[in-house]
């Protein structure tokens, strides 16, 4: 059992209302059993039974639920910083891929990697995501497409799960773009996404989400819905990247098949909004993605203003959002997808544990919820996305374990 005290304000995130209420508590202690939270409320009402217990005193800063982190496409080989002048002089995201460069090159060097090599680089980066006050992230496959590669990533995500460092969440991606070998043959491709690589995934519990990037230049609407029909039967949730490149009816389809999420969206229609209201599938906006490949950033007041439940992640990956720093992408959400702190802090802790199926389990600070925390060196959300500084996080706690500590 341990307590956290002077709490100068705690942002519980808790689901009801809308997305702009935290329901903040000034002055506030919480109490944890385990890996449990017991008790919320203001310190001065700490029931008697906490006030012995051993305590983390949060010198009077911000505390918040643990950051959730709920698109990443982790593991990969290489960066490619070498595309990144050319998107800068003017070529476009899809002009690069068809000249040998995009996901398909990062396929190549991913395939050649081994699993050591891609934990050991995974492991770099979620020890710094730690000291942002991360502790949960979803990482998807998709530069392996291949059955051997994608179990390889997909196994890759086990084993950092294993680590015992951040809570890991996996999505199957076989359907990012269709690899070399299959090019003039695309049903096949699917075939052996549908006959071989779900079978195996599902039977060895690899994965909880499947998902596909229906774009001109990726997959169809009528193959990923082929391919949902699929996940859907061997127990793995829909995601869907879509409408991020082109409008290609990716909101609309993600509510006709129930999808838990519909991330990017740069190009959602209205239809797509109300649709997804109704369906209440979450909308994950990726700010970062946005920047680096200079599309217009969604306008997620539309969204919000239309009852959708509005999640902000880093989309981090080798080409289109190199960078894992969820504060970052939170920040840029306020600017470029024109949410309030308050909002986006709802967006990377309750919807996005929403995003991930897991909001009866973690995303808010309430009783019987994971004790994850991060202590966050401001006064309040606005002072924290407003004066942004390269790390803000003073300590996160972990399922009632301190796993990092700036001191
Ligand atoms: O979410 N849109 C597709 N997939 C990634 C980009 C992957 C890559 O460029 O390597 C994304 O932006
Ligand atoms: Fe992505």
């Amino acid at each position: 059992m341990a307590v956290i005290k002077n709490i100068g304000l705690l942002a519980t995130c808790k689901a009801k209302g809308a997305q702009s209420d935290i329901h903040p508590i000034k002055k506030a202690a919480v109490a944890f059993e385990g890996q449990r939270i017991a008790w919320v409320g203001q310190e001065l009402k700490l029931p008697k039974k906490y006030q012995k217990e051993g305590s983390f005193d949060a010198g009077g800063c911000l505390v918040v639920p643990g950051l959730i982190d709920c698109h990443t496409h982790l593991a990969f080989a290489e960066f490619r910083d070498k595309e990144f002048e050319k998107k800068i002089l003017g070529e476009s995201y899809l002009d690069i891929a068809q000249a040998g460069g995009g996901i398909l090159s990062t396929v190549n060097s991913t395939r050649k990697a081994s699993a050591q090599k891609l934990i050991e680089h995974c492991l770099k980066y979620t020890a710094e995501m730690v000291e942002l006050g991360i502790t949960t992230i979803e990482c998807k496959s998709g530069y392996g497409l291949s059955l051997n590669d994608e179990l390889k990533i997909l196994s890759v995500y086990s084993e950092l799960n294993k680590a015992e460092q951040l809570d890991i969440v996996s999505t199957f991606m076989g359907a990012h773009t269709v690899p070399t070998e299959y090019k003039n043959n695309r049903s096949e491709y699917i075939k052996l996404i549908c006959e071989e690589m779900l079978p195996m995934i599902s039977e060895h519990g690899l994965a909880s989400f499947c998902d596909v990037f229906v774009e001109d230049s990726a997959f169809t609407a009528n193959e990923a819905k082929t391919i949902f029909k699929t996940s859907k039967k061997f127990g793995l949730l829909a995601k869907l990247h879509a409408d991020q490149l082109t409008p290609s009816g990716g909101a609309e389809l993600a509510a006709s098949v129930g999808a838990v999420s519909a991330d990017h969206l740069e190009y959602i229609s209205k239809k797509g909004i109300e649709q997804m209201a109704r369906k209440a599938v979450v909308a994950v906006m990726l700010p970062l993605a946005s920047l680096y490949t200079h599309q217009p950033a969604c306008n997620a007041r539309k969204l919000i203003d239309g009852g959708v439940d509005v999640a902000v992640a880093t989309d981090f990956n080798p080409g289109s959002a190199p960078s894992y720093h969820l504060p970052l992408a939170m920040m840029l959400s306020c600017n470029m997808n024109r949410m309030t702190p308050a909002e986006v802090l709802k967006g990377a802790t309750i919807n996005a544990a929403k995003a991930l199926g897991l909001e009866k389990d973690r995303g808010s600070i309430e009783a019987g919820k994971l004790a994850d925390f991060a202590f966050i060196d401001a006064s309040d959300v606005n002072d924290w996305m407003y004066h942004f500084v390269p790390n803000a996080c003073l300590a996160t706690i972990k399922r009632g374990e301190l796993i990092y500590s700036a001191e």
